[in-house]
């Protein structure tokens, strides 16, 4: 079983052959939605979309554990998360498909951890290499196949949101060393860790970060609804075919 989490802009899977959803409860509460069943290529894949089928749970309100422990209750292969960013790094324009290889955490007040109210030693796990190596190799490998062009590594920001970030929180941003700007990465991808999950991220640039490109003044929303359904043709290519290369 391969599992994917959605993003904004990709609620749904339209190369999908459904066969059923399924509602799970877990110790943390209820997951984004239903789990949704079904097959890319015959291979079984179970699919989340991380703001719920209708797009309504903001990045601070999503229940990260409840959904990375639904998925890995399921013991899955892999799990690729899409989501969407700002792009900060001047090659990283509207459109482009990057994998991020490392992140930088700004979130507060989020759920993170699996490891509190337990009566076990503490535990610390390691971080270094946040993202699974193998896992992003596999999307590099699929994207080649595909013909897809796709930026191989970058640093993620991931902020509290639901609100943009102002043009001098970007250049702060910038001098840490982020590449892109994203509300979901943290504590998704920590949590992922934790449950020993093979995790990466497709990350599709959705628009220049505040202060960059064409977004001087102000970010224009307006266009970010049609860049990340263009480029969530390309996603859902380099899937099919990750999901494919997963089977062999
Ligand atoms: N900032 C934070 N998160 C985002 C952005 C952004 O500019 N675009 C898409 N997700």
């Amino acid at each position: 079983m391969f599992a994917i989490i959605g993003g904004t802009g990709m609620t749904q899977l339209s190369c999908l052959e459904i066969s059923h959803r399924q509602i799970v409860r877990t110790p943390y509460g209820e997951p984004s939605g239903p789990l949704t069943f079904g097959r890319i290529k015959k291979q079984e894949i179970v699919f989340l979309a991380r703001h719920g089928y209708g797009n309504t749970i903001p990045p601070h309100m999503v229940n990260y554990r409840a959904n990375l422990w639904a998925l890995h209750s399921l013991n899955p292969t892999r799990v690729v998360s899409v989501a969407s960013v700002g792009g900060i790094f001047a090659d990283l324009t509207p459109g482009k498909i990057v994998i991020p290889g490392q992140i930088i955490d700004h979130t507060y007040g989020r759920e993170f951890t699996y490891f509190e109210n337990t009566e076990k030693p503490i535990t610390h796990i390691d971080f270094t290499e946040p993202y699974c190596g193998v896992t992003r190799g596999r999307i590099m490998e699929a994207a080649k196949l595909e013909n897809e062009k796709i930026i191989d590594g970058g640093v993620y920001a991931a902020t509290q949101g639901p609100r943009l970030e102002t043009a001098a929180e970007i250049n702060m941003l910038e001098r840490e060393g982020a590449d892109m700007v994203g509300m979901t990465g943290m504590p998704e991808s920590a949590l992922a860790k934790e449950l020993g999950l093979r995790y990466a991220t497709i990350a599709v640039v959705a628009n220049y970060a505040a202060g960059r490109g064409t977004n001087k003044h102000a970010i224009r929303l307006e266009d970010v609804h049609d860049v990340l359904e263009n480029a969530m043709f390309g996603v859902r290519k380099i899937l099919e075919r990750v999901v494919e290369l997963d089977g062999h």
